[in-house]
């Protein structure tokens, strides 16, 4: 069973699959930590991310492991603990940048396929349902209006950066939204039979038993 869960940024897509997957027992996988792992170790090497053929490599190389713990799952990079320096906004638009590219796209897929192969996970992104796993039994399609994700995605940083700016969050929050949809190679968009959940008014709670009551009972 693959269940493919993807909307834009905030929808809260990964809060409810790291919870689905829990009850279920199935393995998470956060698809966009991949790609925010290419543009974080090219960030820290300062490499230029509008260069193809080095974020491939990158790509190609990496590896990363997702790791279950109490709070959700640790990102090992390379090795290396990467789970919060992920959350970075600017690695988060560095991610959207190499997210455009093919050849990335391609290498990044794969390996999603990959892991789906092995059956029984919950997985979260933007191509899930149309790209990744268009076979997928179940899809789900979130989405919240933008104050309300630029809330969310303030409230989750602003303890480890008390500087930050709500206005220019959701600012981000719609920029990236508009790479998103606009890009030319998977675009986010719904799949046709996927559901939609509109979260804007919904408790991680409602939200969750939601896909859990879909699931189990199939309308
Ligand atoms: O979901 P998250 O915000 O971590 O994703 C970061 C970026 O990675 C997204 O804005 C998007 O550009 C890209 N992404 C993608 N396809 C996925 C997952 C993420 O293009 N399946």
């Amino acid at each position: 069973m693959i269940i493919a869960i993807d909307g834009p940024a905030g929808s809260g897509k990964s809060t409810v699959a790291k919870l689905v997957a829990k009850k279920l027992n199935y393995r998470y996988i956060d698809t966009g930590a991949m790609y925010r792992s290419v543009a974080w170790v090219a960030q820290k090497n300062g490499l230029n991310l509008a260069d193809e053929i080095a974020m491939a490599k990158i790509a190609e190389n990496l590896k990363i492991e997702f790791i279950p713990n109490a709070n959700g799952q640790t990102v090992l990079v390379d090795g290396e603990n990467a789970t919060t320096d992920l959350k970075n906004e600017v690695v988060g638009k560095g991610a959207a940048t190499v997210a455009a590219q093919e050849s990335v796209r391609e290498l990044l897929v794969a390996r999603q396929r990959q892991i789906g192969e092995t059956g029984n996970v919950v997985m979260d992104g933007r191509d899930i349902g149309t790209v990744v796993f268009p076979q997928s039994d179940k899809k789900f399609f979130f989405v919240a209006d933008a104050e309300e994700r630029g809330r969310r995605r303030y409230e989750e940083l602003k303890s480890k950066n008390p500087e930050l700016d709500l206005k220019i969050i959701i600012e981000e929050i719609r920029q990236r939204d508009y790479e998103d949809c606009n890009r030319k190679i998977s675009p986010l968009v719904k799949a046709e039979d996927a559901l939609e959940v509109d979260t804007t008014r919904l408790s991680i709670e409602e939200v969750t038993d939601q896909v859990l009551k879909n699931i189990n009972n199939p309308t």
